[in-house]
């Protein structure tokens, strides 16, 4: 399970996250919506411990993370897989080594098994034979699917996803959602992904949260967010052009 507590985080002045509260049992998937900005990314790295909350507590399995040493965030982030907005591979590792990255970080597996992990792991994500290939190589599809197969392939417990199908066409967005999809069934890991494609992102998850002006405005069931009574999120999810959402 994990679970924020009355986080807050702020950059200078700007108060980006004012009070959070959120409970992600063990094995469920988690959407995050907001406009640009308004937070998403830094409340997944307050849950990796990529950053600190200013206020408030990250428990992960009931240890609050925001306590631990440098040393403890460590062992924490190595049960995380995660898949990061902008700067997903290593550009001068082959897309082999990028995959067998968190396996050969751990530790403790042969190469040759390592290499027969990678080859089945992208074999998963549809891309089979591609180990020598370099990142620059890929289309943007194929480096997104790449991402997830490092992300996923140590079995993490938890998996956070930050756009993982940003800048990806219709077709291609719906495939890497039956992926992780198929991946999550396959692990019963708990998910967390941000994603601006609402459509495709609530035929995954279960439940969503929308993120605003610093505070979860809303959480309830994916299938039924358009349902939902608040104009704020019914203009946001709707893409309408009028009503009280602000810019
Ligand atoms: N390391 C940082 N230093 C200063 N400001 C930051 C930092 N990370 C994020 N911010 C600011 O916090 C706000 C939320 O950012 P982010 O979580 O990336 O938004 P999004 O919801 O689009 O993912 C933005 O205004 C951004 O500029
Ligand atoms: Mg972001």
């Amino acid at each position: 399970m994990i679970e924020l507590a009355a986080v807050r985080k702020r950059f200078g002045r700007h108060a980006v996250l004012d009070g959070i509260d959120l409970q992600v049992p063990t094995g469920a998937r988690l959407g995050i919506i907001g406009p640009a900005a308004s937070g998403k990314s830094v409340l997944l790295k307050l849950v990796c411990g990529l950053l600190r909350p200013d206020a408030g507590q990250v428990m992960i399995d009931g240890t609050d993370i925001t306590e631990r040493s440098e040393e403890g965030l460590a062992a924490t982030r190595a049960r995380i897989g995660f898949l990061f907005q902008n700067y997903a591979l290593f550009d001068f590792m082959t897309v082999g080594d990028n995959v067998a990255f968190p396996l050969a970080r751990r530790g403790g597996l042969a190469e040759d098994e390592i290499a027969r992990r990678v080859s089945a792991r992208l074999r998963a994500v549809g891309l089979a034979g591609n180990e020598a290939k370099m990142p620059a190589e890929l289309s943007g599809g194929m480096k997104k699917r790449v991402g997830i197969a490092r992300a996923t392939i140590a079995h993490p417990e938890i998996v956070i996803y930050d756009e993982p199908t940003a800048g990806l066409d219709p077709v291609t967005t719906s495939k890497v959602y039956d992926l992780l999809r198929a991946d999550q069934e396959t692990t019963g890991a708990t998910v967390i992904a941000v994603s601006s494609d609402v459509e495709a992102l609530c035929r995954f998850v279960d439940t969503v949260a929308f993120l605003y002006q610093g505070k979860i405005r809303y959480q309830g069931a994916a299938q039924t967010l358009t349902d939902a009574p608040d104009p704020v999120v019914r203009q946001f999810v709707r893409g309408d052009l009028e009503g009280p959402l602000e810019g």
